[in-house]
């Protein structure tokens, strides 16, 4: 297929529809194209097991930003979703960045446009804006700072104590930050399907089936679900705590693609994904995160599309408030 026809199809869809032949390696070719392309895979434990598996880096929010800022390849393939191809294109821009899917976008990103919190920041012009990562390139560059789950105490702590927070989008991770610390904070209306999704009836039922198994949870998840978790924590919080606590059995509340790393790093416990409203499902996936495929994996390192751009004024725009929260996270 020539490219021309390639980028024409894929400007109809975002990703790459291309047949391959039924018995096409994935696992092979992927990587022979990432020797030929010099490129390297970045992957958020969100992504399928066979993802991660073929990953030269597997990460949460945080990790993946600082990884994608030092890499030296010619070519980013980010397995996760948009905002955080964008956040590796802003952080390293003379790097060519794709993304198997663009569609990937995500629940927090899309209850944010830069317009709307543009308005909340002209009706509150005394606070210190500060979102988390999983918003567009073009809300970065009108906040103060960035934060993740994995930091996003530490960053609200850094703002001296008189200053008013206004934080978006997660009202969940919000009300939680704004709980621990006892900050003064307004909160976006935002929140992630993936968290959302959880029962609590359901979850006192599964505990009371498994008495012995510690629950933790992302700070995603709503109030209901923390109030009743052992260890509230980003993805990389919750894989140390399951590696490091005696107990043997955890349930897990957050996407469930994080049960392979964990089943990896600690294969004598037991891990059971936290049950959802929805009886026909046995887990919480990530509809975004799952758009990407090995073979949608293997086009886009081949044909290197689709790409992701950031337009250079909103690149240094929104560099700013991330470079701040990496030099603030790295601190002592
Ligand atoms: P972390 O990777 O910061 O734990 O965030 C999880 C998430 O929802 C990413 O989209
Ligand atoms: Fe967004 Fe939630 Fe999916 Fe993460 S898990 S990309 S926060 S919708």
């Amino acid at each position: 297929m020539d490219l021309e026809k390639a980028k024409k199809e894929l400007q109809e869809k975002g990703f790459l529809d291309i047949d391959t032949s039924s018995d096409t390696d994935y696992v092979a070719e992927i990587k022979k194209l990432k020797k030929e392309k010099n490129a390297v895979i970045l992957a958020h434990y969100y992504q399928e097991p066979e993802i991660q598996d073929i990953a030269d880096f597997v990460g949460d929010s945080l990790q993946l930003s600082y990884k994608a800022a030092e890499v030296d390849a010619e070519m980013i393939v980010f397995a996760g979703v948009h905002f955080m191809a964008e956040t590796a294109k802003i952080l390293n821009p003379e790097k060519k960045v794709v993304l198997p899917d663009l569609n990937a976008g995500c629940s927090l990103a899309e209850s944010c446009p830069a317009n709307d919190l543009q308005a909340m920041k002209d009706k509150y012009p005394d606070h210190t804006v500060i979102t988390y990562v999983n918003t567009s390139a073009e809300a970065k560059a009108i906040s103060d700072i960035c934060c993740t789950s994995s930091n996003a105490r530490k960053i609200v702590e850094s703002v001296p104590e008189d200053q008013p927070i206004l934080f978006a989008p997660d009202r969940n991770l919000g009300a939680w930050i704004k709980k621990e610390t006892g900050r003064d904070m307004l909160i976006w209306d935002g929140a992630c399907v993936v968290h959302e999704a959880f029962s609590i009836d359901r979850l006192i039922e599964t505990h009371k089936e498994n008495p012995k198994a510690k629950i933790i949870a992302h700070p995603e998840s709503p109030d209901y679900i923390l109030k009743v978790s052992e260890y509230v924590g980003s993805t990389s919080g919750m894989i140390n705590y399951v590696k490091n606590n005696p107990a043997k059995e955890f349930i897990v509340a957050t996407e469930a693609g994080i049960l392979h790393e964990m089943q990896k790093e600690a294969p004598d416990k037991t891990f059971i994904p936290a049950p959802v409203e929805d009886t026909s499902c046995s887990c919480s996936e990530c509809p975004y995160m799952k758009m990407n495929t090995m073979k949608k994996l293997y086009l886009c390192m081949k044909y290197e599309l689709p790409e992701v751009n950031v337009p250079e004024d909103v690149r240094k725009k929104a560099l700013i408030p991330i470079e701040k929260m990496l030099e603030i996270s790295s601190r002592k």
